[in-house]
């Protein structure tokens, strides 16, 4: 299956302006938590890929009204937390963990069965990472015999909260706790051994939930209620790094990506990039909708390898396919690890990018946790995005410091994450064209 095929031409530069699409993360939590509030919920900004468009299907199935989206618009008729109806078939996640994980969460906590499934790559996920600390607050679950998708989620358990330290640094675990924490009795704690993005906690507070936090320490008391409000989505910084990265390694570029979110959660791209010698300047930093937002201005660069500091990954764990043809494209020897968890995204990220950077001429060796990337001359030639969105837009900025076209296998999941892509890239430069099916 080579499905949409993407033809890069190679070489040129990035220059311009331009607002990519909303963050998913946010996203995907506005529609979770407008449709279990009360009232009224106004989201600008939304992210109108698939994996939002999945979230909001599955609520309008459990009988939440929902208007949009239309130009990143979306109204939402709050039903409260008690107030969702039994779907009458499975909800399909399509290609989306953070749905997946999240609403396994919420629905934890209903008074119905449902189940939730999601397309190949989402079936391979790993779940028991949230099904353990859900059956310790009580609830029902099945999965697999593997412990992956579908998932059955018996209604009218009776949930409790429990303290739990979470032995990843993820913050879909940590998100889909705190979600079922809403429905259970007494006081749902999650530490994480890492800080990790932290869209759940403001969002929740923002519609009047209280949540403490202590250090890495998170906690909510279940019984409470939200209230709809409105909602900005700033755009999505992990959509921007493609054009970070694009514009760091391009000759001549000067690039300016406006109103990126810029919570300091899922910032490390920006601290990495510079780290090996990128120009990006954070200009017009406020808040807005309570997330920091700023546009960001980045300019070519001499890149230098590095050694990823560890810490750094959680907040940019999204990144590393677009890192990765930045290390490639780096003066020596960019080295990561403790990034296992890069496994088990939407695709072994580890393995597909070392095969394609290879393919394009690239000395990559792939570590169980990380990667050791030379830096040197890419050729172009053939990659395979295995149907990973972020993988297929990293290998598409590669072509601009390549020597011969770039041609891309299975991108149609670009379309989860980020809509006109291929335009948006065009306009600043990339000579990106696709061809409808690869066959
Ligand atoms: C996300 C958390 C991260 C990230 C994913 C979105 C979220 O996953 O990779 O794209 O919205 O909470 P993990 O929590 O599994 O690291």
């Amino acid at each position: 299956m080579t499905g949409l095929v993407y033809h890069v031409s190679p070489g040129g530069r990035l220059t311009g302006t331009l607002r990519v699409p909303g963050d998913k993360s946010i996203s995907h939590r506005a529609i979770m938590l407008g449709a279990v509030a009360e009232g009224e919920t106004h989201v600008t900004g939304f992210l109108e890929g698939e994996d939002c468009l999945a979230t909001m299907r599955a609520f309008r199935a459990m009988g939440v009204t929902i208007e949009g989206p239309e130009a990143g618009r979306v109204r939402i008729s709050g039903v409260g937390l008690h107030g969702l109806r039994a779907p009458a078939a499975p909800l399909d996640m399509g290609n989306s963990g953070t749905a997946m994980r999240l609403m396994a969460g919420l629905l934890a906590g209903q008074r119905f069965d449902s189940v939730l499934v999601g397309d190949a790559s989402l079936s391979r996920r790993p779940m028991r990472r949230i099904t353990e600390p859900l059956r310790r607050m009580g609830a029902h679950i099945d999965t697999s015999p593997e412990g992956t998708p579908p998932l059955h989620i018996h209604g009218g358990a009776r949930l409790h909260g429990i303290d739990y330290a979470m032995p990843m640094a993820s913050a879909q675990v940590k998100s889909c706790l705190l979600l079922a924490g809403l429905y259970a009795q007494g006081r749902t704690c999650v530490t994480e051994p890492a800080p990790t993005r932290d869209h759940t906690e403001r969002m929740l507070r923002g519609l009047g939930y209280a949540v403490e936090r202590s250090g890495l320490k998170v906690c909510l008391e279940g019984g409470g209620r939200l209230q709809g409000g409105a909602m900005d989505v700033p755009a999505d910084i992990s959509s921007a790094a493609f054009f970070l990265v694009g514009a760091s390694i391009a000759a001549g570029s000067d690039l300016v990506l406006r109103h990126v979110g810029v919570n300091p959660t899922r910032t490390g791209v920006i601290e990495i990039l510079r780290r090996m010698g990128g120009r990006i300047q954070i200009e017009h930093a406020h808040e807005a909708g309570g997330e920091p937002v700023a546009d960001l201005r980045v300019e070519a660069a001499e890149l230098q390898g590095i050694d990823i500091p560890e810490s750094l990954v959680p907040l940019a764990i999204d990144e590393f396919p677009a890192l990765f043809v930045a290390a490639a494209c780096a003066r020596g020897t960019t080295r990561l690890r403790g990034a296992a968890e890069l496994r088990v995204k939407e695709s072994d990220r580890i393995g597909v990018m070392a095969e394609g950077l290879q393919a394009l001429g690239i000395e990559a060796e792939p570590l169980p946790d990380g990667i050791v990337i030379q830096g040197g001359t890419l050729r172009g030639g053939t990659v395979h995005s295995h149907g990973d969105h972020r993988v297929a837009m990293a290998f598409a900025m590669a072509a601009l410091r390549a020597a011969e076209p770039v041609r891309i296998l299975d991108c149609d999941n670009v379309n989860t994450s980020f809509p006109g892509f291929v335009s948006m890239a065009r306009a600043v430069g990339l000579g990106i064209q696709e061809e409808p099916d690869g066959g």
